[in-house]
């Protein structure tokens, strides 16, 4: 489970308390009503204290999720990679750079930028609660991506949840932009088909602008996935608070937040040979493992108990995960 940190938990409690549940769960309803439309909206989504305030509290927590989990994966095909520099564009209220920070005790500097007023005034807020000093005096500017100023230049870039919200002219402009910022580039959208549809055009233009393709993918040949049967996504699992059960109406302690999304870099880093695409099924005494292979394949790969420790590694992988582990070579002793 992938939780948001204590401190950021209780300033984000802190923040709700200003704000009647009812008032903040006739938000949450908006928000989701204006999310499950999935067009680009004409105004910002996020343009009152109190919707701000109901994102907060009701995606904020899966998006930190979806990013710090992302993250994970960068971490393990590029162990090397230690930023100190990180740009958030379109930060919302700050999922990414918590969970930065949370990944990367190297960073030091920190910008969001974001076009909307309130969320930048809450982003601040929660900031200041911060037990990490870069999260802390990171900065914040009000602004709205324009692909005509110099790209975000930091070691680490990223624009979550966003793609989505740009009209479909401004996303292939703004990727464009991104690919000229010299760093580590993610960009994660909801995991369902039309977030996919925008990952896999993110990921073949910037392979096609020469940068290399960090995660998910271990090849850069076109997706092996069958469009409009299937999408490329992942899925992460966090708890939810009591707030958050009340907004969401929902009864269940915990919630599976779906994401799609790409990672590329001007540099080289090692690329998973595999990537696990599925929830791994195990029937006894084996694990089934669908992959997208670095051959540009798809394949199905089971492994047995016969095969000792790869069958005790294979147990502990995950969708989204890598098969075969870097050290494959090791496990092959056994
Ligand atoms: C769904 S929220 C995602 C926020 C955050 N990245 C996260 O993952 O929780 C989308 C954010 O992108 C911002 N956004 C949308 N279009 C933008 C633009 N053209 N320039 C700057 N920010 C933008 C919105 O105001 C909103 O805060």
């Amino acid at each position: 489970m992938s939780a948001l940190p204590h401190d950021l938990m209780s300033a984000l409690d802190g923040a709700l308390t200003r704000f009647p549940r009812q008032t903040l769960a006739r938000s949450v309803d908006r928000l989701i009503q204006h999310y499950r439309e999935g067009a680009p909206p004409a105004q910002p989504i996020l343009n009152s204290d109190v919707d701000v305030a109901a994102y907060a509290c009701y995606r904020m927590p899966a998006t930190y999720a979806a990013v710090r989990s992302v993250f994970d994966q960068v971490i393990t095909v590029a162990p090397g990679f230690w930023p100190r520099t990180q740009i958030d564009v379109g930060g919302g209220t700050g999922a990414d750079v918590w969970a930065a920070a949370d990944a990367w005790s190297s960073l030091t500097d920190i910008t969001v930028l974001e076009q909307s007023a309130p969320a930048v005034a809450l982003g601040r807020r929660l900031v200041e609660a911060a037990s990490a000093a870069p999260v802390r005096q990171s900065s914040w500017t009000r602004a709205a991506i324009d692909t005509t100023a110099d790209s975000p230049a930091a070691d680490l870039v990223t624009l979550s949840y966003v793609l989505g919200e740009l009209p479909e002219r401004r996303r292939a402009e703004t990727v464009r932009w991104l690919s000229r910022s010299t760093g580590m580039l993610v960009i994660i959208e909801p995991g369902t088909p039309a977030g996919y549809e925008r990952i896999v055009a993110a990921r073949d233009l910037l392979r096609d602008l020469g940068l290399r393709l960090v995660a998910p993918c271990p090849h850069e040949d076109v997706c092996p996935i069958p469009r409009g049967r299937d999408w490329c996504h992942f899925s992460t699992r966090l708890p939810r608070s009591a707030t958050h059960r009340y907004l969401k109406d929902g009864a269940l302690s915990f919630e599976d937040e779906k994401f799609s999304y790409v990672v590329a870099s001007p540099h080289d880093w090692r690329r998973a040979a595999g990537r696990v695409l599925r929830h791994p099924q195990k029937p006894k005494g084996q694990v089934a493992l669908r992959l997208c292979s670095d051959d540009g394949k798809i394949a199905d790969v089971t492994v047995s108990r016969r095969q000792g420790t790869r069958y005790r590694a294979a147990r502990d992988v995950r969708w989204g995960g890598e098969w075969p582990p870097a050290d494959d070579d090791l496990i092959d002793i056994d």
